[in-house]
């Protein structure tokens, strides 16, 4: 029983498909505390194809679904779309807590409206920082903005944690859970064994046990326009070396979609394919040999599974997989792109130095840590 006699109602709000994947397991552990608390998943609709597999994967339901997504759509028209339709269902569900995820536009407009309806806003994934306003854009504004609103900051690092007390956040506001993302990966692991592989990844399933696969995925704002036809001639020339084959399932975002398709179309060793459902990610990223992204999860996720990243940006709000060896900036720069897969691919001894399975992201507790503290300010025994 809660000390007040009463359950405390949460609502989790998100939106596109890296929140849901690191917010899954969160759902799952607050709605095992049915005692203590009536949680409710309200999703925005920023993403609608590239989420639906991630609720079916994980076997989670939304209470609220709304419908914000248009086609290439802007970032004046997503805020304000997201603001105005989720005040119904603050005012219906009146939550005590909202928990919001990272950095996108839902977790920056959920949290200013959950702010308006008197929530406290639960920060899972706080604290990370560029202190670059530019990169990524608008990402690090939208949590810089979000630590602003919270008032429980969900860190998942020692440096998390570090950059919200230099920003003058309350030290028992804060507590350092490890990365949700663990949790998930953790879980989909377990889960693969009863997977079914879709048609697509199955017919090139033999293709994928001989070579050497590269898998790609890119999508940042920053890296539209000239970044990503940088990024597409590094592939081709990387698609070159000897056993390689380039597997890229292309995100939906048609500033992607338009350039990747003409510039790689038709080429043997390069594999454009659909965006895949987490599980058939999962087992892709457990195949390959580098894994080239401008992705923030994939970073997270990959040191687990002690394949080498490239990343395709100039900063990183996740300084600790670059430390921790297995995480390499390399820019939008063709040249610096090629010359670093080459090494990867061609040299062993460079790639065994980055291939160390090291884990600066958590050990898979994050989602029970972050359940036991909002039960320790409500449940008895908690
Ligand atoms: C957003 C997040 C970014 C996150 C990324 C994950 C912001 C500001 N950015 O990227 O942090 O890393 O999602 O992928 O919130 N689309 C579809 N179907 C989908 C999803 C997207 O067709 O299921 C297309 C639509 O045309 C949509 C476009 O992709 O308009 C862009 O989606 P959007 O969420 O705005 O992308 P980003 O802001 O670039
Ligand atoms: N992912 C996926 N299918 C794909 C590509 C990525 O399930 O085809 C997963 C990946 O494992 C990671 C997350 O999606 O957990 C990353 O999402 P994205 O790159 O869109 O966003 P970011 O992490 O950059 O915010």
């Amino acid at each position: 029983m809660t000390q007040q006699g009463s359950q405390k109602k949460v609502l989790l709000i998100f939106g596109t498909r890296p929140e849901a994947i690191k917010m899954a397991p969160l759902v799952k552990a607050l709605q095992d505390e049915s005692i203590c608390f009536d949680t409710k998943v309200c999703l925005t609709g920023q993403h609608k194809e590239m989420l639906t597999p991630v609720m079916q994967f994980f076997g989670i339901q939304a209470d609220y679904s709304l419908d914000v997504m248009t086609g290439n759509q802007s970032l004046y028209d997503l805020t304000a779309a997201i603001i105005t339709a989720l005040k119904p269902v603050l005012l219906d569900f009146q939550p005590d807590y909202v928990f919001v995820h990272g950095d996108t536009t839902t977790t920056m407009a959920a949290s200013i409206a959950s702010f308006y309806a008197g929530a406290v806003v639960c920060h899972v994934e706080a604290g990370l920082r560029t202190h670059n306003k530019l990169s990524p854009f608008p990402e690090e504004i939208n949590r810089q903005l979000t630590s602003r609103i919270a008032g429980i900051h969900f860190a998942p690092t020692a440096k998390a944690r570090e950059n919200l007390l230099q920003e003058n956040i309350r030290p028992n506001d804060i507590v350092v859970t490890g990365n949700t993302v663990i949790d998930a990966l953790f879980w989909g692991i377990e889960h693969l064994e009863n997977h079914t592989l879709s048609p697509e990844l199955e017919s090139i399933r033999d293709l994928i046990a001989q070579k050497d696969v590269v898998l790609v995925t890119g999508h940042r704002r920053e890296n539209h326009g000239k970044g990503i036809i940088e990024i597409c001639e590094a592939l081709k020339k990387t698609a070159e070396i000897d056993n390689t084959l380039i597997i890229y399932p292309v995100h939906l975002n048609p500033n992607i979609q338009q350039p990747v398709y003409e510039s790689l179309s038709g080429f043997n060793n390069i594999l454009l394919i659909s965006p895949l459902n987490y599980g058939d990610f999962l087992w892709l990223m457990n195949q390959s040999k580098l894994i080239i992204t401008d992705s923030g999860g994939i970073q997270e996720e990959a040191p687990s599974l002690g394949k080498p990243v490239l990343v395709m940006r100039d900063t990183t709000e996740r300084p600790e997989a670059v430390e921790a060896g297995t995480v390499k900036l390399v820019g939008t720069n063709q040249s610096l792109i090629y010359n670093e897969a080459h090494a990867l691919l061609c040299d062993e001894q460079y790639y065994q130095k980055f291939s160390a399975r090291t884990n600066p992201y958590g050990d898979g507790t994050a989602c029970k840590i972050i359940v036991n503290h909002l039960k320790s300010l409500h449940c008895n025994g908690g």
